[in-house]
């Protein structure tokens, strides 16, 4: 299978697609979309080394910018006829201020959300010629809010509230494409996963330093897993067949007692109306021409 993971240069992205890399004979071929070339090439030279499947490749792109989006889109889609799956992860996680980002908006609204909006819909052609069904699996979690009145988090900010609003605009965004795939046969899967145990990732590199000796305490005691262990739980995610995925899509799932069990969904995230409004708004956000005709044509399909 042809995968895209996006933020996999560390942690969850990173175990995925290491994973990935090594199972079912080395067959999956791994795409890493990645801010830093650097890193994305260690990354490779790792992954190979470790795994030995010699398809893993990079493409760049900030996804506090959305010009590097639409050029990743464009070498995406020179380079690839299909994907089979994508992984929507890359996320920014502490910060210690509100960063703005060049297209003037949160960094944690662009980059956990609305970039990946955009890559989103400019991919699902890509996804619909999976011949075994395409997949876009999207990493989030159960708390959070859209601060309709301030969603770039100008007169109130704080990082978790902006990592949360990211969580559940992803929540929503995967409940109207799904709503957009139901009448298609569900051509592709839209799955959202919450891990069920924290990871040990990057984050703990970049947090301050009183909460880095709290996670280390908690990590003596259990509390995490390895973005390793975290790739082996999400793995069939990605390869199952196309009738499992089919049945988990539209849906917010966890991994608990060796199982992928459903999570309910908060009413808000359910409600037509408002992920309308979320659409609406991140594709007045987006002010690509593009991306907005991509939209007119799925809305006009069903
Ligand atoms: N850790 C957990 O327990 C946990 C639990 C639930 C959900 N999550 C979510 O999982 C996702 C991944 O987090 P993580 O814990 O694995 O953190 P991480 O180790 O910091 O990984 C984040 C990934 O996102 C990439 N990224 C950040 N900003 C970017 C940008 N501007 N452009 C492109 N890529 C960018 C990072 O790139 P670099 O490698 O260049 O930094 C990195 O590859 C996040 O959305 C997080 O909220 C994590």
């Amino acid at each position: 299978m042809k995968i895209l993971v996006t933020g996999g240069t560390n942690g969850m992205g990173k175990g995925v697609a290491k994973v990935l890399a090594s199972i079912d004979n080395q067959g999956h071929e791994i795409i890493i979309l990645c801010r830093s070339k650097e890193l994305g090439e260690a990354t490779i030279e790792e992954l190979e080394k470790d795994t030995m499947n010699n398809k893993i490749s990079i493409v760049l792109c900030d996804l506090t910018k959305l010009s590097e989006v639409k050029k990743a889109i464009i070498e995406i889609q020179r380079k690839h006829t299909f994907l089979d799956a994508v992984f929507i992860n890359a996320g920014l996680g502490y910060a210690a201020k509100r960063i703005e980002t060049e297209d003037g908006m949160d960094s944690h609204f662009q980059v956990n959300y609305l970039s990946q909006f955009m890559l989103t819909l400019n991919i699902l052609d890509l996804l619909e010629k999976s011949e075994v069904g395409g997949r876009i699996i999207f990493n989030t979690t159960e708390e959070g809010e859209i601060f309709w009145d301030d969603m770039q988090m100008e007169n109130k900010w704080g990082y978790e509230e902006g990592i949360h609003q990211g969580m559940v605009a992803k929540r929503m965004f995967l409940r109207k494409l799904h709503n957009l795939y139901k009448d298609k046969e569900n051509k592709v899967s839209f799955i959202g996963f919450q891990i069920s145990k924290i990871v040990w990732t990057n984050q703990i590199n970049i947090i301050p330093a009183y909460m880095r000796i709290m996670a280390t305490v908690m990590k003596f005691f259990g509390k995490f897993i390895t973005m390793e262990e975290a790739g082996k739980i999400m793995a069939p995610l990605f390869n199952e067949a196309q009738e499992e995925t089919k049945k988990k899509s539209g849906k917010f799932i966890t991994w608990k007692n060796n199982e992928f069990i459903d999570i309910e969904e908060d009413p808000s995230v359910l409600d037509e109306k408002l992920q309308d409004k979320l659409w609406n708004i991140s594709l007045d956000l987006c002010g690509d021409d593009r991306t907005k005709e991509i939209s007119k044509t799925l809305l006009l399909s069903v």
